[in-house]
């Protein structure tokens, strides 16, 4: 007995140490254990199981494999909200009452906060909407770069800055999918604007790929997380995105790691053979008979024929069955619920809208207004009472509530200063897709509105025109026809302002507007984006002073058009169906910066009801090797009366370069929050590998040595301390 039980314990003991063996079971990573059950139900699966599996079987699904357990995956729109129910097999609502989400603030105004922390936030609760309303992935963030201000989709991307993009998009991702659904960051790639977007053909050399376009994704991929990455319509290079071996395999796969799963945009797909062989996972569509996707039967048929290898389909089911463990699909684990419309999302909807309006201009103290002591108050302008959500195309959202600037006012000021309205203008376009804008003008009626609006005007105390562009403009697949405010607006604001010398204009807008012509005139701009569901009570709270505005542009609002860097000769929306991005790096602020043309506000600009005073800046060392990182530190001190929030911006230059480069480029940046009187040493850590350049000869990121000079702005044209470092050899 004695010793039967000393064997046993003999037995026990080797267990332990054999599963504490590198490579036992017991050791096996998470990644591992993903990796060994995704491999055990694929042999299960049969070629029309796994064909199911990669292709949509209705608008926003694809099949699930029953028998094994597997279930249906569910899509959903993106990128700001979780989208209206629709039916199967067609785009017409599918009248559900329960379907009402949470309308939160669009990209553009996500990137104008400079807080990578709010992202994270909004990016956990939009996820906490989609688990709630049980999907598996919400297709967002969008982040292609906003090279021209005319692009349609703008608002629903996040800045013309890949670094900006990249620092706020990873933790927007990393928040959706911390609610176990999966991110889709999209356009993969070049999809900068939405004329012929489902037929143009982009040309770009390799340095600009890798320094403006490509950043982004790889950030979204490596420091987010995604899980699914959408690609675009358009093509690249001569091949579509869908069926580019260079993109889908080469650079995603190869040189980015990307484990997750590639979607097509919707009917961006040409082919079988070439695109099942480039790397395409899943094929997505508008068309409801769905055997007949690419990735249907003519797949099924086209392995049968040889043409595709049975391992090629198994690579793909496997990428989606990866992310299925991941989010929690499959696996046992305990999933996430989510929930829908909560106070606590109101209340992050209110934060983020709040943290991006940016303050353009205010004299004379335009601004703040205080309802005290004001007795009445014009509202003018269409946009004072319009509704956005809805608008957009495939980003429009059935919301459970928006609250409009209007609105917001009337919360905010209750019975203290009279609130009067007036049109001023009228919203006389329609969009029709396919057709582009149709305009109703009625020119009496145009003279009627002005007329009411300068009354107005003259009898208040203050006039606030809420002015700008809407989702006919700001839309998804269609460009704007120019940079120019609609509707006769600029005639209302300057006969507004010379009727009531406080005259404060506000701008609805995802993208750059040409103000040059009413900005000397009025005493202040706000800007104000698509502002989400509390967007009405953030602008509310930041005219009458109750919040200090703290957003920053996150692009460039040139004097006029033809300032732009793809406007300047031919390279948009480009000839014969092709365009050159002859600009190459110089997008955004590295060209009107590096080409000396003076904008009319520059990247990362706003202003705040306080001040601030940088001073003392240091660096931990003089000079630095390539592994190192620069530690640069400076203080911020808010020398105003309010608390407030500025975001400091860390430019580098390289000057003596003997390849060119940018006037400089935005390393770093941190958004620090202010008492009045205080001050605070802040610190932005800049690796020197990331001041590098890539070099097409060398196919490789170069970081030369020499001299750097480090620019601590307070947007990019507004430097306030300047230092430099050596970097050795
Ligand atoms: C858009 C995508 C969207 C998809 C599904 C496409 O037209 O480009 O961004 O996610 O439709 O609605």
């Amino acid at each position: 007995m004695k010793h039967m039980k000393r064997v046993l314990l003999y037995i026990c003991l080797a267990a332990i140490v054999w599963a504490c063996q590198p490579g036992s079971k017991k050791q096996e990573s998470k990644e591992d254990q993903i990796e060994t059950r995704v491999t055990e139900l694929l042999k299960q699966m049969t070629l029309e199981e796994k064909i199911g599996m990669i292709h949509g079987n209705s608008k926003f699904s694809t099949a699930g494999v029953e028998r094994l357990g597997i279930p249906e995956w569910h899509l959903s729109d993106g990128p700001h909200g979780v989208r209206e129910e629709i039916e199967r097999d067609s785009w017409r609502s599918a009248g559900w009452t329960n379907d009402s989400s949470s309308y939160f603030p669009t990209g553009t105004a996500v990137a104008a906060t400079w807080n990578p922390g709010l992202a994270k936030i909004q990016g956990k609760v939009l996820g906490e909407e989609a688990r709630f309303r049980k999907k598996d992935i919400i297709l967002g963030p969008g982040i292609n770069v906003i090279r021209t201000p005319l692009c349609g989709r703008n608002f629903e991307y996040l800045s013309e800055d890949p670094f900006l993009i990249s620092q706020m998009c990873a933790p927007y991702i990393q928040g959706i999918q911390s609610a176990d659904v999966a991110a889709c960051v999209k356009h993969y790639i070049a999809n900068n604007q939405e004329i012929d977007r489902g037929t143009v053909d982009v040309e770009m050399s390799d340095r600009t790929f890798e320094e403006i376009y490509l950043p982004g994704f790889k950030a979204a991929i490596r420091k987010g997380g995604a899980y699914t990455l959408m690609v675009a319509y358009n093509k690249f290079r001569g091949k579509w995105c869908c069926e580019n071996p260079f993109l889908l395999t080469d650079v995603l796969r190869k040189d980015i790691g990307f484990k997750g799963v590639t979607l097509s945009d919707w009917a961006a797909v040409h082919s079988t053979v070439e695109t099942a062989n480039a790397g395409l996972d899943l094929e997505m569509g508008t068309d409801s008979a769905y055997n007949r996707y690419y990735f249907a039967d003519p797949l099924i048929e086209a392995v049968k024929e040889g043409k595709v290898s049975e391992t090629t389909i198994d690579e793909k089911v496997k990428n989606i069955l990866r992310v299925m463990f991941k989010t929690k699909v499959l696996g046992g684990e305990i999933r996430a619920e989510g929930s829908f419309v909560s106070p606590e999302h109101q209340q992050v909807a209110y934060k983020v809208a709040t943290e991006s309006i940016v303050l353009l201009k205010n004299e004379n103290n335009a601004l703040p207004v205080d309802p005290s002591t004001v007795k009445t108050i014009a509202v003018i302008g269409d946009n004072a009472d319009r509704k956005h959500a809805a608008g957009g195309n495939s980003s429009g959202l059935k919301a459970k509530y928006e609250i409009t600037p209007l609105q917001g006012l009337k919360n905010r000021i209750g019975g203290q200063a009279k609130l009067k309205t007036a049109l001023g203008y009228e919203k006389n376009s329609e969009i029709q897709y396919g057709k582009g804008l149709i305009f109703k003008e009625d020119k009496k009626k145009d003279a009627q509105l002005l007329d009411e609006a300068v009354k107005l005007a003259k009898a208040s105390d203050v006039a606030i025109i809420f002015a700008g562009i809407n989702h006919d403009y700001d839309t998804e697949g269609d460009d704007r026809p120019d940079m120019e405010l609609p509707y006769n607006q600029e005639k209302l604001i300057l006969e507004v302002t010379k009727a009531n010398p406080r005259t404060i204009v506000v701008i609805t807008a995802g993208s750059p507007l040409n103000l040059s012509r009413i900005k000397d005139h009025v005493a202040a701009i706000v800007w104000g984006w698509y502002n989400g569901m509390e967007g009405g009570n953030a602008m509310a709270d930041v005219l009458t002073g109750k919040v200090n505005p703290s957003g920053k542009l996150p692009f460039t609002i040139p004097v006029s058009l033809k300032d732009c860097p793809a406007h300047e000769k031919i390279n948009y929306p480009g000839v014969g169906m092709q365009v050159k991005y002859d600009e190459g790096i110089l997008v955004g602020y590295r060209w009107y910066d590096t080409k000396g043309i003076a904008p009319l506000y520059p990247f990362g600009y706003g202003l705040s009801y306080t001040t601030f005073k940088y001073d003392n800046l240091k660096t931990d060392k003089e000079t630095y090797g390539k592994e190192d990182s620069i530690k640069v530190s400076f203080s911020l001190t808010n020398t105003g009366k309010m608390a407030g929030a500025e975001t400091a911006e860390l430019y580098v230059s390289d000057p003596d370069c003997t390849v060119m480069r940018p006037a400089k480029e935005l390393k770093g940046f941190k958004k620090v929050f202010l008492a009045p009187g205080g001050s605070q040493t802040v610190t932005v850590i800049v690796p020197v590998s990331s001041l590098a350049y890539y070099s097409e000869n060398d196919k490789d990121w170069i970081v030369e040595p020499g001299r750097f000079e480090l620019l601590v702005n307070s947007s990019s044209a507004d430097n306030r301390l300047s230092g430099s470092i050596v970097v050795n050899q």
